[in-house]
C-alpha cells in the first residue's frame, strides 16, 4: 500500500513506486482519504499498471488515525467519490477496485458495497474479518456470501486461503461465480504475495486459469 495523502509530493511516489515490464499483471494499491489525492495518484501510475486499488481494509492504528484503510468503511459516500474521481481522471476503462473488511453489523457492509457499486468500481475485494479480528480467527465466509448476493459487481474473496482446495471451498460457500473470484493473500511469515485468479474478463490479467505469483 502506498499512502496517497502525501501524493502532492510527486517525488514521494516516484521514490516509493518501482516496477518493470515483466511485473504484470500489476494492481497498485493506495491508502488515501481524498478524491483529489487518489485521482492524482491513479493518473501518475496509470502508464505502468493494469489498475489501482483503494485500501479500505488496513486495520492498523496508524492507518485509522490518518483516516485511511479500515477507517473508510465508515465513509461509503467518500469512497464512492474517490472511485468516481479516479475513473473521471483516468477513463472509464481503467480498472479501479477497492478492498474492504466487514463491519460488526453486516447490514452496514451490504449498504457500503451497494453505494460503492454505484461509483462504477470494477470489483470489490472483501476480507472476511472485522477490524478487531486477528488473522488466527476464521474468515466469515457467510458474510462474503451475503455481500455477493447483494450486488452485481464482481466480488473477490480474501482471507484464509492456503491452497486450491480452499479456493474451491470458498467458491462453494460464498456462491461467488468461479470466473469472478480470485483470492489474493500474503502467506504469514513469508511476505511473498500469492494470487490465484480463475479467469474473468473483468480483471486485467492474462487468460490463465490460475496464476501463482
Ligand atoms: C505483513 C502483512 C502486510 C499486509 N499488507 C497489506 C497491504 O498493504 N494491503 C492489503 O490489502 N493487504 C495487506 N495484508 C493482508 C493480506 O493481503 C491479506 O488480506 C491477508 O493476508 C489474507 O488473509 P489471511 O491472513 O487469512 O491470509 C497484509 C498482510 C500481512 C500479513
Amino acid at each position: 500500500m502506498l499512502t496517497a495523502p502525501v501524493l502532492h509530493l510527486a517525488k514521494k511516489l516516484i521514490l516509493d513506486f518501482t516496477t518493470n515490464a515483466s511485473d504484470r499483471p500489476l494492481i497498485v494499491q493506495f491508502g488515501a482519504h481524498s478524491s483529489t489525492d487518489f485521482a492524482r495518484a491513479a493518473e501518475m501510475v496509470k502508464p505502468y499498471t493494469d489498475g489501482i486499488n483503494l485500501n479500505c481494509g488496513c486495520p492498523q492504528t496508524w492507518a485509522i488515525q490518518e483516516g485511511i484503510g479500515c477507517k473508510l468503511i465508515q465513509q461509503p459516500q467518500l469512497v464512492k467519490e474517490m472511485v468516481r474521481a479516479a475513473k473521471d481522471r483516468c477513463g472509464e476503462d481503467f480498472c479501479v477496485s477497492i478492498k474492504i473488511r466487514i463491519h460488526h453489523d453486516l447490514r452496514e457492509t451490504v449498504d457500503f458495497v451497494k453505494i460503492a457499486e454505484g461509483s462504477g468500481v470494477d470489483y470489490i475485494t472483501v476480507h472476511g474479518r472485522r477490524r478487531s479480528q486477528k488473522s488466527s480467527e476464521p474468515v466469515n465466509l457467510e458474510a462474503i456470501a451475503l455481500v455477493k448476493s447483494a450486488v452485481g459487481v464482481p466480488i473477490v474473496a480474501n482471507g484464509d486461503v492456503f491452497n486450491l482446495e480452499d479456493v474451491e471451498k470458498i467458491v462453494g460457500v460464498t456462491g461467488v461465480d468461479g470466473k469472478f473470484l480470485s483470492v489474493i493473500r500474503v502467506p504469514r511469515g513469508s511476505g511473498k504475495p500469492e494470487c490465484w485468479v480463475p479467469f474473468g474478463s473483468w480483471l486485467p490479467v492474462p487468460d490463465k486459469k490460475y496464476l501463482n505469483i
